[in-house]
């Protein structure tokens, strides 16, 4: 079976990954066969008689450390086919976006490696070396959601997982702006009115104000986003 997209989670908690999974848009991507997910647990590889696979930190402080010896080997067991990535999630990665997601959607194959309780073993990332990953400036306790929002996200850029594929080509972020709003029936709620121009079928006028609605939007809401789009535009 060739499926669009790979991707294989290193987890110590693959019911999370796999009950995610089983839901909505991408339990219909899987059905169709445009993604696997498959979960690889390091506890399988553990060599310890109790499958352990943290332990105290040398040097002292709280929490465990997640050892290398299954990791690594979880990680080595995994056939690596060509056009494949590695990622590690954690807090200390460069910050996941639209255009990391583009980028990671080029592959056939991504590994995602989920940390758990104080992190990994730095000898973990010394010898898979992955691209390193963070889904912002705050802490979880494991890489499991933030490898399920590169899985969903990464899934939406892959025809066939959306209804329609321009869905994903008119949100926000995909052409720098953010997205603008949406309306659907009842025409009147609550005295709020749907805008005039959105019923009266000129496409043209249509366009033009959800443009309008965008870039206001963008402007008051990121304005970081908002001027990197009119630098570009400037210069075209
Ligand atoms: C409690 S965190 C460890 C944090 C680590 N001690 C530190 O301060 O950098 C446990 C695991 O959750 C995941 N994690 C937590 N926050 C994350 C974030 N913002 N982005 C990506 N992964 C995160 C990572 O896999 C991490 O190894």
């Amino acid at each position: 079976m060739k499926f669009t997209k790979r991707f294989n989670v290193l987890t110590l908690f693959p019911e999370m990954v796999e009950s995610c999974c089983g839901c909505s848009i991408l339990k219909r991507a899987i059905e169709n066969n445009v993604i696997e997910v498959k979960t690889i647990n390091p506890r399988d590889f553990s060599l310890d008689k109790h499958k352990k696979v943290d332990d105290k930190p040398y040097g002292g402080g709280a929490g465990m450390v997640l050892m290398a010896q299954p990791y690594v080997d979880a990680y080595e067991s995994i056939e690596k086919i060509e056009n494949s990535i590695t990622v590690m999630l954690t807090p200390q990665g460069e910050v996941f976006n639209d255009q990391i997601c583009n980028d990671l959607a080029k592959y056939d194959q991504i590994v995602l490696i989920c940390g758990h309780y104080e992190g990994f073993d730095e000898r973990i990332r010394t010898i898979i070396s992955p691209r390193e990953i963070s889904i912002g400036d705050f802490v979880l306790t494991g890489g499991e959601l933030p490898a399920l929002c590169l899985i969903d996200s990464i899934s939406r850029k892959i025809e066939g997982t959306l209804g329609k594929i321009e869905s994903a080509d008119e949100d926000s972020f995909s052409n720098g702006l953010l997205e603008y709003p949406h309306y659907t029936k009842p025409r009147e709620y609550k005295g709020l009115e749907v805008p005039e121009v959105l019923l009266n079928g000129n496409h043209k006028e249509i366009e033009k104000f959800r443009h309008e609605q965008s870039l206001e939007r963008t402007k008051l809401r990121r304005k970081d986003l908002y001027d990197k789009y009119m630098e570009g535009a400037e210069k075209l």
